[in-house]
């Protein structure tokens, strides 16, 4: 596995196959043709068994193409020596694969120790690590893979794959024995780590919210390595390829939609503001003058009440909470349209109270 092997079909135009069998069988991975920008989360998403691994494997040279070419950089792999190459990229296995003889601080220095870095960086870099996916290095750094949970190894097996800074990464399912909650803050971690510097990273998931959520662009696989879509998560849920993409997706992908988009982006019209204890005619007036058929009731503190249309508006008198109409859920500006509802609108005050 470390040195170039003579590949049965050398043509460098070929797109990327693996055939684990003899010539003549079907090809875990065939003719896929794919192109990740440098600095780019590409999300490999598809039902087990089609391919992702292998096709990950293909990028470290875990796994030899039976033809056809793969590139970093503009460079072939076939033609960078293995071991250089896998210290450029890290990778996080599927299987995690934590070495069962080292401690989670021996597993995770084992790029660094490679490239021959110091005790002190190498040391300040683990604690680095192991704090930044949520296990306390104190508590941790000296156990074994034996002594972790399936998800406490998923974790040292991130920490290794970061642990030198490699500009290509590629994870294999890198979260998926995780609970909820800590994936939740895993992936913002990675997102706003990536935000920062930039990598060029392959994840694969199952989780087709997870890869809507990391991916600048996704590749949806079929079995045999078939891309039936690679596009960004807003095409894909808005323009799905084909049905397989479709029932891939899933029929809330409207609902999948809204978690792409913050509320700050929705555009916002002005309503005419009326105060509570405001005179009637007054607030009647700017709404006749106004496009909007009604204006918006706010309290004291400008906490909006209810909406007020012409009718609430006619006669003398000054206006109350009690005449108008309860509004929509308050939204913030920062959260995503899906994640936004902040509670229902705000309760309005009791009649009589303006
Ligand atoms: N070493 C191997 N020898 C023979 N066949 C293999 C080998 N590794 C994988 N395969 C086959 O190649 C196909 C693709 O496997 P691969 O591991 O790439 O799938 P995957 O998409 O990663 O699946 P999963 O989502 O279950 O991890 C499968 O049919 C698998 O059985
Ligand atoms: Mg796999």
């Amino acid at each position: 596995m470390s040195g170039p092997v003579p590949r049965p079909d050398p043509d460098p135009d070929r797109p990327d196959t693996k055939r684990y069998g003899p010539p003549g069988t079907a090809p875990a991975v065939g003719d896929l043709s794919l192109t990740v920008p440098a600095g780019e989360i590409c999300v490999l998403v598809g039902p087990s068994g089609c391919g992702k691994t292998t096709t990950m494997k293909m990028i470290n040279r875990l796994v030899e193409p039976t033809s056809g070419t793969v590139r970093i950089g503009g460079e072939d792999v076939m033609q960078l020596p293995a071991v250089d190459l896998r210290r450029r990229i890290g990778y996080v296995i599927q299987q995690v694969g934590l070495f069962p003889h080292m401690t989670v601080a021996e597993n995770v220095a084992v790029v660094p120790r490679l490239l021959r870095w110091s005790p002190e960086r190498t040391r300040d870099r683990v604690e680095e690590l192991l704090d930044l996916v949520g296990l306390d290095p104190a508590g941790y750094r000296d156990r074994y893979a034996a002594q972790l949970s399936g998800g406490e190894r998923q974790r040292v097996g991130v920490a290794r794959a970061l642990a030198a800074d490699p500009p290509v990464m590629l994870m294999d399912e890198p979260f998926a024995a995780v609970d909820p909650i800590r994936r939740d803050r895993l992936q913002n971690e990675f997102l706003r780590l990536q935000a920062k510097v930039r990598k060029t990273v392959v994840f694969v998931t199952h989780d087709v919210d997870e890869a809507i959520k990391m991916a600048d662009r996704i590749a949806i696989l079929q079995k045999g390595g078939i891309l039936a879509q690679y596009e960004t998560p807003e095409a894909i849920l808005s323009r799905p390829a084909s049905e397989f993409v479709e029932r891939f997706v899933g029929a809330d992908r409207g609902l999948k939609r809204l978690s792409l988009a913050r509320v700050r982006d929705l555009p916002l019209l002005e309503p005419v503001l009326v105060r509570v204890g405001e005179a009637r005619a007054d607030a009647r007036r700017r709404l006749e003058g106004s496009p909007a058929p009604f204006a918006l009731l706010v309290d004291g503190a400008g906490k909006p009440i209810g909406w007020l249309g012409t009718a609430e508006l006619s006669g003398d008198g000054t206006i109350d909470a009690s005449h108008a109409t309860p509004g929509a859920s308050l939204l913030q500006p920062g959260p995503t349209r899906r994640a936004s509802p902040i509670g229902r609108r705000a309760t309005s005050t009791q009649a009589g109270a303006g």
